[in-house]
């Protein structure tokens, strides 16, 4: 995965005497910085933009510039700087309604002011980031922004072999001089920001590629590519499946001419013998519905439907670059979801690798299925520490909590405070739905030990009711990411229909709460 941002870290002092040579030949040079209250400039800034002053009043008083968050100025050939562009990012508070502004509020959304940056910039762009605040940031403020700008800077377009006509933007990889006062410590942390954004755009490539592209198997051996940074891989096929008695996964896929898989992936970065982390992933690279098969208007959207692996696989990848001091296991459960003669009917009755039976309802609720075999196989195997599982599981999910949160559910309050932090921290929102004994016995079967729709009412909560089923006692927590993972809207930080939710909000929550 290569990032579209490259930066070179500088010295202020040294990021000004690039300034001052000519720009090159048909490479435009931008400069950009930092303004807050009153369109105000740190001291460094105010002296860079000295021969500006004027021109930058000037330009800030006829378009109402404040400097308020969110907001922007552009100025074309500056005075008294070797630059085509100058751009001037609003870092501000807004003004209140009485006119003053409310200073006591600090800037603190890096993340976003990185992706605006680099949204203002566009593609093959070169570029001076002058990190100066007026406010001196917090320290990890510069690997926020970093982070930001590799997020926003991401592009799928593989599959597009024409340029559009009126198109004469350049395109390819800005190079970015980040000018800041301590270079050596910045270095490091956009090092680190590098690792993590490759895990999410890992992810969000995963989600984007279509179905005949990202097969099972395909999908593994992009999985085994972690073995590059340390990560072991192994996969399960269909007969190592059969041996385990795995029934309920291998159901989902038996309609499918792709082969299921099972890829475990595992980071040794903690004590030894320590009882791993485990996450496990939803990846049903494609759900028709199967025999229960869906209507046609947006079906092409379950390509997306194996977001939940996406990140779990993008989580490992971050981990694995930054050499997490934690014992991680992943699990990926990667099927195909298609009607066929051979495809599981309704009625259908399966065992589960647990020995619990499980009648199929609806043919089209496989996540949990596929989730049922995962989850008791890595709590066997691998006794792990806690389990958070991912999974794009159901419609109502987005009824209940849009794109905004995804749903958490879980038996363990410590993970789930734990989890609603790092989805403070990380913008990747939660919000804890509630479980107990009359959802549980709402997926009874008559027939079998369980069945797997729970009907129409509360959906998505029965459907974590049937996963509570496959873990036990093992801490766990389900995260519900069918409207966060996929069809995403467009943010500072995010333009691509694969969102690669999930990974910054894991790799926070290790980071915080599970490491040294
Ligand atoms: N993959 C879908 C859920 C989904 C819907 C994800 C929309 C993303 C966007 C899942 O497998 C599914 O079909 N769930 C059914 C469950 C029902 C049959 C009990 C649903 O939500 O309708
Ligand atoms: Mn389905
Ligand atoms: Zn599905």
């Amino acid at each position: 995965m290569s990032l579209d941002v490259k930066f070179e870290v500088l010295p202020f002092d040294e990021a000004e005497r690039r300034l001052a040579t000519p720009e090159e030949a048909g490479k435009p040079r931008a400069l950009v910085v930092f303004a807050g209250a009153d369109a105000s400039f740190g001291g460094r800034t105010k002296a860079l933009l000295k021969d500006a002053e004027e021109q930058v009043s000037r330009a800030a008083a006829a378009t109402k510039f404040t400097g308020k968050s969110g907001s922007s100025l552009e100025i074309l050939a500056p005075r008294g700087l070797a630059v085509a562009r100058l751009l001037i990012l609003g870092v501000g508070p807004a003004p209140a309604e009485g006119g003053e502004a409310d200073k006591a509020k600090v800037f603190d959304d890096f993340l976003g002011l990185g992706g605006q940056t680099a949204g203002k910039l566009g593609q093959g762009a070169s570029a001076v980031v002058y990190f100066e605040l007026p406010e001196p940031p917090a320290d990890a403020a510069s690997g926020q922004f970093a982070l930001g700008a590799f997020l926003r800077a991401y592009k799928f377009d593989l599959y597009k072999t024409k340029k559009k006509k009126d198109e004469d933007e350049p395109e390819g990889v800005s190079e970015v001089v980040l000018a800041v006062a301590e270079a050596e410590a910045v270095r490091g942390l956009v090092a680190e920001a590098e690792g993590l954004a490759e895990g999410v755009l890992l992810a969000r490539t995963l989600v984007n590629e279509p179905a005949n592209v990202l097969t099972p198997s395909e999908f593994a051996r992009r999985a085994s590519e972690l073995m590059k940074l340390g990560v072991e891989v192994e996969i399960l096929d269909e007969k190592a499946m059969a041996e385990l008695g795995m029934r309920a996964l291998l159901g989902v896929g038996q309609g499918s001419e792709e082969q299921s898989q099972l890829v475990v992936l595992r980071w040794n970065g903690g004590a030894p013998g320590a009882a791993p982390l485990a996450f496990v992933g939803k990846g049903v690279v494609f759900d028709t519905g199967g025999i229960s098969i869906k209507p046609a208007a947006s079906m092409e959207d379950m390509k997306g439907d194996m977001a939940g692996a996406a990140a779990v696989t993008g989580l490992l990848h971050a981990l694995a670059s930054r050499k997490a001091k934690a014992n991680v296991v992943g699990i990926l459960g990667l099927v195909e979801n298609m009607p066929d003669g051979k495809a599981q009917r309704p009625g259908d009755i399966v065992k589960s690798m647990s020995g619990q039976t499980i009648e199929i309802i609806n043919t089209d609720a496989e996540g949990r299925l596929v989730l049922a075999d995962a989850l008791w196989f890595v709590k066997e195997k691998y006794k792990p520490a806690f389990i958070v599982d991912l999974a794009t599981l159901t419609g109502a999910i987005l009824i209940a909590l849009g794109q905004e949160h995804a749903g958490l559910f879980s038996n363990n309050d410590e993970l789930a405070e734990r989890l609603m932090k790092a989805g403070t921290a990380t913008g990747e929102k939660l919000w804890r739905l509630p479980m107990g004994p009359v959802y549980d016995k709402m997926v009874d079967s008559k027939f079998a030990d369980m069945k797997n729709t729970g009907g129409r009412h509360a959906g998505s909560i029965t459907a974590a009711q049937f996963l509570a089923r496959f873990v036990d006692k093992t801490p766990w927590a389900h995260l519900d990411i069918a409207g966060t993972g996929m069809s995403s809207p467009a943010s500072d930080t995010n333009q691509s229909w694969g969102s690669g939710w999930g990974v910054r909000l894991l790799d926070r929550l290790v980071r915080e709460f599970y490491e040294g």
